[in-house]
């Protein structure tokens, strides 16, 4: 057969961290810096639960919203932890992961040709799904001088008629850095005066540090405005269960489940049983992985500046992402022997928008102790250059 595929999936191109890690699982004795998952286990009464709802039979079809009572439970979540109200009958609808959730608002709100912008460096998935859904990405670069903040100043250049919507994702993926809620505030006029939607994937919200997380929709006037992604994989250590949610208002949601419907049915029913155990029982285990990770994130920050590199101390998630120039190099030269010689395995930046050929994104979502012999490792491959 010699039928052409489909034209947008032909054009794009795979997904630079994939090739990576192909190669990455073939050897011995490597310390990744670069998996994006906890490296917890999911707390143990999440799991005992989702043991004893498989025992109960808990295994069929869920409503296509998701389980009510999951629903209800992300509703009271939001509303204590970060200020902000949805109705779980209208409002919420649980998908499989915050992956699902952004394929399907970008499917439900662009029209060919509709521009989404998306602040880069970011989350791989972004551009490609707002591709596959017909739009086009209009890419923001971030800056190591603004501390990879997102300037809304600058936004407003790329702000035109097409625009149907703007992609954050903060605390982020790859760099840490977060919005001031005076930015947010910015950020909110910018979209009412110009009428589009503010798509925030604030996946990693529970892992803010020193700064408190403004969820966007909890700005008065902000929730027409907002469509709002979170999830249980990076704040429960539940990457596997693949459990997700999109907060939407009531006329977006009763298109976007229609998408699920056809596609999903419903997210993985003993999983979301699990999601309802983790909010159910919160007990403190957030709180110790948060403060583990800002212990990590301190040691990796003050080593690569030891190092000589150019490097922003993150302020969330658990990412850091270092600019490695003055060693005249790219990242992708520098990944790939790390690697080779030093058995240490890190992103090369560019996998996350062009321009950061220089950078690369290491995960501390690795104990103190393996952290502190990959970046021995990265000190003896410096100083051999
Ligand atoms: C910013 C961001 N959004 C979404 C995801 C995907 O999350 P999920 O496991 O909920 O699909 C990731 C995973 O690394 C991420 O970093």
């Amino acid at each position: 057969m010699t039928l052409e595929l489909n034209q947008r999936l032909l054009n794009l191109p795979p997904s630079g961290i994939r090739k990576f890690f192909e190669i990455l699982s073939t050897m011995e004795d490597v310390i990744s810096l670069g998996v994006g998952e906890p490296d917890f286990n999911t707390p143990w009464n999440i799991r005992e639960y989702a043991i004893y709802s498989l025992e109960k039979g808990h295994t069929t079809y869920t409503s296509n919203y998701g389980l009510l009572e999951l629903r209800l439970l992300i509703s009271k979540y939001l509303k204590q932890r970060f200020q902000v109200e949805y109705d779980a009958e209208k409002e919420i609808l649980v998908t499989v992961g915050v992956s699902e959730a952004v394929d399907l608002v970008v499917r439900t709100l662009l029209n060919p040709g509709d521009e989404v912008i998306i602040p880069e460096p970011c989350y791989v998935s972004y551009a490609p799904l707002v591709t596959l859904a017909g739009g086009s990405p209009v890419s923001y670069k971030a800056s190591y001088e603004n501390n990879f903040e997102i300037k809304i100043d600058e936004i407003k250049q790329l702000v035109s008629q097409k625009t149907k919507a703007i992609l954050i994702n903060y605390p982020n993926n790859p760099t840490g850095a977060t919005f001031s809620k005076s930015e947010l505030e910015h950020l909110l006029k910018l979209a009412r005066e110009n009428d589009f939607y503010v798509i925030t994937d604030e996946i990693y919200a529970e892992l803010s540090y020193g700064r408190k997380h403004t969820c966007f929709s909890s700005l008065p006037g902000a929730k027409p405005y907002t469509i709002l992604l979170s999830g249980f994989s990076k704040s429960f250590a539940m990457t596997g269960w693949r459990v997700g949610y999109v907060c939407a208002p009531p006329q977006i949601l009763s298109q976007l489940v229609k998408i699920h419907q056809y596609n999903i049915l419903c997210a993985p029913s003993i999983a979301q049983k699990a999601a309802c155990e983790a909010l159910t029982n919160k007990k403190d285990y957030i709180d110790e992985m948060r403060a583990q990770y800002e212990q990590r994130m301190n040691f990796m920050y003050k080593r690569f500046k030891e190092l000589g590199f150019k490097v922003v101390k993150p302020t969330g998630a658990f990412y850091i992402f270092p600019n490695l120039e003055h060693l005249s190099m790219t990242a992708e030269d520098f990944c790939w022997k790390l690697l080779e010689e030093k058995r240490v395995a890190a992103v090369p930046g560019d996998a996350f928008g062009d321009g950061y050929e220089y950078n690369i994104r290491c995960s501390y979502a690795a104990s103190l102790s393996q952290l502190e012999e990959a970046m021995n490792r990265i000190e003896d491959f410096v100083s051999s250059l």
